[in-house]
């Protein structure tokens, strides 16, 4: 791997996460869309810092570049590597093993040597950037065994790592027969950040029974809910070339009384069936009308090399097919569905347009798109409907909480969503947008880098599950 040896061994702060925050377009790059990128791209030019990660391409060897002043170093997939360690550990084993066994993980031993080897090079890589003493902030479940891996080769630096997904209960984690390579992996860290306290909770019981070597010196083990960047989000909702294509949304549609909204990655996580098989009874219900009431459902390609992801795109197809079959007339659609994805500005938009908000995941780390949404609509009204299985329940408390395995359940809180006063609407989604602004990305940076310090003093926790 020469391509690291031009890499400046002198950045005293190093972000580590599976992608680099740039996308490639035609023969440059541009920044990736983000609330992680809006947060920690300032930090990282800031400190002259490097960020190091994947660039989304294949079998290539890219030096380290600069890119609006900050040193991006890619670290090298092969075709085959991005089969056994991206779509097979992390995210044929991981994802749904973290995210309650919504699909069967498939725990084959060629998938965690990949695993292991790609978490070896991220970490030789952010050794060789690192300057004595450096902050390194590692990213996300492609790279859990990065800390301790750090650790054995650099005991000089700091090293905070950040879950952005949920942990899952002991029970559960238990089924990898590489949980305690996991857990140690983990233990390398200064700092351990989780989404929920129970997360958290849930880590140090798994550090409790699969932790080997009990004597070395406890990390920190905290919940830090990360957030959105508001004033970004709030600059695009306040501006007219926005509110001019959230009025032509809206007019496409027909005008319709209740605009319904699912914005996701079209993952499995997410309860999309869920939510479209509740709209189907509410109009088979006669709860809400389908002269009237529209579902727009929007999902974002994700995985889509992965067959649980190309069986749930056939089931919301079959379902959105399913419920306009039913319930649509010549010239009125009822479910409107698009799988690609949408302009930051387009998305605003959307949360604009909509009237409610349907997110019923199954389990979601955080949800940042529920954030943003208030954040959006903070003088506007609107409702929410959320998961309690999203950590974004923990702070928005003003939603209307469901638990999408409950259909009826659903039912009600998306009636009672459509049907909310205008007055209360209101005030609900301020006290959310108020909760979120409280709380944005930058103090959640803040706060994670803060506790990362030498005995520093930890700022105070959101969220109260
Ligand atoms: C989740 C993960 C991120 C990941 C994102 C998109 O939010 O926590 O680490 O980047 O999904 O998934 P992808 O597989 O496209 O990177």
């Amino acid at each position: 791997e020469k391509n690291m040896a031009e890499t400046n061994p002198e950045h005293s702060f190093i972000v580590l996460a599976n992608r680099l925050p740039v996308d490639r377009c035609e023969d440059t790059w541009q920044a990736a869309p983000g609330g992680l990128v809006s947060a920690l791209a300032p930090m990282v030019r800031a400190e002259r810092g490097a960020w190091l990660g994947w660039t989304g391409g294949f079998d290539e060897t890219i030096p380290p570049f600069e890119f609006d002043q900050m040193s991006l170093v890619p670290v090298p997939l092969t075709e085959a590597e991005h089969r056994t360690y991206y779509e097979g550990f992390s995210n044929g084993v991981l994802w749904p093993l973290y995210h309650d066994l919504i699909v069967t993980p498939q725990y084959h031993r060629t998938w965690w040597r990949a695993y292991e080897a790609i978490n070896s090079r991220f970490a030789q890589a952010a050794v060789r950037s690192a300057a004595f003493g450096a902050t390194i902030w590692v990213h996300d479940y492609h790279l859990q065994l990065v800390p301790h891996m750090i650790r054995l080769l650099r005991p000089d630096v700091r090293i905070g790592f950040f879950n952005h997904i949920p942990f899952p209960p002991v029970e559960l984690f238990g089924q990898l027969p590489w949980r305690r390579e996991v857990v140690e992996g983990l233990l390398g860290a200064d700092v351990i950040g989780f989404q929920r306290n129970s997360d958290a909770e849930n880590f140090r019981a798994a550090v409790r029974k699969f932790a080997v070597d009990a004597d070395a010196p406890p990390p920190l083990i905290e919940a830090f809910p990360i957030s959105i960047d508001t004033e970004a989000i709030r600059q695009a909702a306040d501006s007219e070339a926005v509110a001019r294509t959230a009025t032509q949304i809206r007019r496409d549609l027909g005008d319709p009384d209740i605009l319904m909204l699912g914005i996701d990655r079209l993952d499995y996580t997410k309860g999309i069936p869920h939510r479209l098989r509740a709209f189907d009874e509410l109009l088979d219900d006669d709860l809400l009308s389908p002269q009237t009431t529209n579902f727009l459902q929007v999902a974002v390609p994700s995985r889509e090399g992965i067959a649980a992801y190309q069986d749930l795109r056939d089931e919301v197809e079959r379902l959105v097919g399913r419920i306009n079959g039913r319930f649509a007339t010549l010239g009125r659609g009822i479910v409107q569905y698009s799988h690609h994805s949408y302009s930051f500005e387009d998305t605003v938009a959307l949360y604009l347009a909509a009237d409610v908000l349907v997110v019923s995941s199954l389990r979601d780390g955080m949800n940042l798109v529920a954030k943003e949404f208030v954040t959006a609509r903070r003088n506007r009204g609107g409702a929410l409907v959320l998961s309690e299985f999203a950590g974004a329940a923990d702070e928005l408390e003003q939603a209307t909480i469901v638990n999408p395995h409950d259909i009826s359940g659903l039912k009600t809180g998306m009636h009672q969503a459509a049907s909310l006063d205008t007055v209360q609407a209101r005030e609900r989604i301020a006290a959310m947008a108020a909760t979120v602004e409280d709380h944005d990305v930058h103090h959640w940076a803040q706060r994670f880098l803060t506790a990362l310090q030498p005995s520093a003093p930890l700022g105070p926790a959101m969220g109260k599950s």
